[in-house]
């Protein structure tokens, strides 16, 4: 059985002001229709034989994600609550395990709960040549063209053909340096990850088990030592306190021999930050893309966004980034998006 895997744990404070420790990007109406949570979902109810989600996501989100899953008509899935965080190679061993559960054939869909994705027949069509490879027992990862020297991205080099649409990797690289992400982009082989995976959960946690067995062992643990709370899972505090911290990408994907990479056409960007959401958004002839009461004199390349009534105006400026709510104003470059986050972090240490 398909059984699609919601990874809702991100707290995305490269988008503060708005998204907030309680309210985090993935449950925010940011773009398109719903909020990004509630699209992901919306996204797996289009493919044929589908489970109900597992929901993996903080214990302090549980409300959250359980309101999105109902308001989308979603019934019968799992939400699993971590109790801490402890990243995405963590996050989806629990989702594997809580699968296998209910199939041992179960295959996973690993689903960013933050990506936006403008077609969704283009998602419908990669994710069904993928199967053919994630049944045989291969990690598949989904790749896109990359069109920027974007160093907050895996990257994957093609290798072999397998079938149907299918490529071994030769190489995964999680984030590299700019001057590595430039070479790639030159190179032309190299296609970027795109956060969503395909296999079997007994093969996931079997490569995990051969590259980072203490974490496997302690997840293991955690999971069986969670208890069912209402519609919710909810894993043991002090054990998964133990689980080390790692990404998919590093733990498991640079390592195994056994990925492979299905080329996806469909747009597709992760929110990760104001200037991602800028670029995937409907500008206007001056390049600006707002929200709410904004009024832009003689201002190009800019995002602007107001909350509540509140008018922002900007004069003769480009390539700025101004987000305003009830009590945070945030200004930056458009070039230091990635830098915000360093304001959560010193509002964080002066707490
Ligand atoms: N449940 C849970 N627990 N979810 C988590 C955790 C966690 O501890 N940490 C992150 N997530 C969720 C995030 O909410 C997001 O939906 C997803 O997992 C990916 O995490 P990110 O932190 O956004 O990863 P990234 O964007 O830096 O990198 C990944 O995605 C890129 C594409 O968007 C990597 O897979 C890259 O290789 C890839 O290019
Ligand atoms: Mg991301």
């Amino acid at each position: 059985m398909l059984i699609p895997l919601i990874l809702s744990g991100g707290s995305g404070t490269r988008l503060w002001p708005v998204s907030r420790r309680n309210l985090p990007k993935q449950f925010l109406s940011l773009a398109g229709h719903g909020t990004l949570f509630q699209q992901t979902v919306a996204r797996t109810r289009e493919l044929p034989d589908v489970a109900a989600p597992i929901v993996v996501a903080s214990e302090d989100h549980r409300f959250l994600a359980a309101e999105q899953l109902r308001e989308a008509g979603i019934d019968g899935g799992a939400v699993v609550l971590e109790p801490l965080a402890r990243n995405t190679a963590p996050a989806i061993a629990l989702g594997a395990l809580e699968a296998l559960k209910h199939d041992p054939d179960a295959l996973l869909l690993v689903l960013p709960a933050d990506h936006l994705i403008g077609d969704t027949h283009g998602f419908v069509d990669a994710v069904q040549r993928a199967l053919p490879a994630a049944r045989q027992g291969w990690l598949a990862t989904f790749g896109i063209r990359p069109d920027r020297a974007e160093t907050g991205f895996g990257y994957i080099r093609r290798g072999a053909a397998l079938d149907e649409g299918a490529f071994r990797v030769e190489r995964f690289v999680e984030k590299p340096d700019l001057a590595t992400a430039e070479g790639y982009l030159a190179d032309g082989g190299y296609d970027w990850n795109s956060g969503m995976f395909l296999f079997r959960a007994d093969r996931y946690l079997e490569e995990l088990g051969m590259h980072a067995p203490a974490m496997l062992a302690a997840v293991r643990a955690a999971h069986a030592a969670a208890h069912a709370d209402l519609d919710f899972v909810r894993v043991d505090k002090e054990l998964f306190a133990k689980v080390p911290e790692d990404s998919i990408d590093y733990a498991v994907m640079e390592k195994t021999a056994r990925a492979a990479v299905i080329p996806v056409s469909c747009s597709w960007s992760d929110i990760g930050s104001w200037s991602a959401l800028w670029l995937a958004g409907e500008r206007d002839a001056e390049g600006n893309l707002r929200e709410g009461d904004t009024l832009a004199v003689d201002t190009r390349n800019s995002l602007l966004r107001s909350h509540d009534r509140h008018l922002i105006a900007t004069v003769g400026v480009n390539d700025l980034i101004v987000v305003s709510t009830p009590d945070a104003t945030l200004v930056a470059h458009r070039d230091a998006a990635q830098d915000v986050k360093k304001v959560v972090e010193q509002l964080k240490s002066a707490n």
